[in-house]
């Protein structure tokens, strides 16, 4: 979700009101999604090198993810969305730590949308991470593991691969968001700012990506053939109809 700073400058504004308008985007994006059959839904909220921004910045966000977790969980919950928070929380403070567990206990039995916050995430800790706990919990794998071994210990354990990957703002990189995961998801890139990202340019992404033809290594021709056989997520996730099958 990268824009808000340009989007709010342009107007003249500080930088956390594009922040500010970010969570309304959010908010939309989130009731899009539920409505288009989207299964699970990823945002890059803060990443381990945000850190590094002004102070007052930092703890304005800070405080922005702690009133959303007070003011919208209830509503996620009477639409059946289950939260889920991803990343390093241990440099979050216990309130804000606290209110995470309560928003994931809460929501952890809905049926509909999975949203992922990630919030001090970055993709080469998560490996890091994933790879540490795994030869805590079984050192027998030291020698010798498999992706198959590693994938358990992964932050979106619970998810299938992502489909589609969407980045607001113009630049075109990845900037270590969920790296292993993203191994063959279709990548999308928009120059429009977050805080200007409507369901519009939400169905833009997911009309990309239905042109598309994902062939996991294969040939087209060998896609014209049989239907695949265990492809995760491939063709389903998105709408629920048949994409480039
Ligand atoms: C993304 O918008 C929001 C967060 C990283 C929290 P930016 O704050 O990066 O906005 P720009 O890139 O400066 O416009
Ligand atoms: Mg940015």
């Amino acid at each position: 979700m990268d824009g808000n700073g340009r989007w709010a400058k342009k107007r003249l504004l500080p930088r956390v009101a594009g922040h500010q308008r970010g969570v309304e985007c959010l908010r939309e994006t989130v009731k899009a999604c539920g409505a288009l059959g989207v299964e699970y839904l990823t945002v890059f909220a803060f990443s381990s090198e945000n850190w590094r921004r002004p102070a007052d910045e930092v703890s304005f966000l800070m405080q922005l993810f702690l009133k959303m977790l007070q003011r919208e969980v209830s509503k996620l919950h009477e639409n059946n969305i289950k939260l889920k928070v991803i990343g390093d929380l241990a440099r979050f403070d216990d309130e804000l730590n606290r209110h995470i567990r309560d928003a994931e206990n809460l929501t952890v039995n809905n049926t509909g949308l999975t949203l992922t916050i990630a919030a001090n995430y970055g993709g080469r800790w998560d490996i890091m991470n994933a790879t540490r706990a795994m030869l805590k919990s079984r050192p027998e794998l030291m020698d010798n593991f498999s992706e198959a071994d590693l994938e358990p210990y992964l932050s979106m354990h619970y998810a299938p691969e992502p489909d589609l990957f969407i980045r607001t703002g113009g630049e075109q990189r990845i900037s270590n968001f969920l790296l292993w995961q993203l191994a063959y998801t279709e990548l999308y890139f928009t120059e429009t700012l977050w805080p200007a990202f409507d369901r519009t340019e939400l169905e833009a992404a997911i009309n990309s990506y239905q042109q598309r033809e994902r062939r996991f290594g294969r040939t087209s021709d060998q896609l014209l053939g049989d239907q695949l056989p265990d492809e995760k997520s491939a063709n389903t996730k998105i709408t629920g109809e048949q994409h480039n099958a």
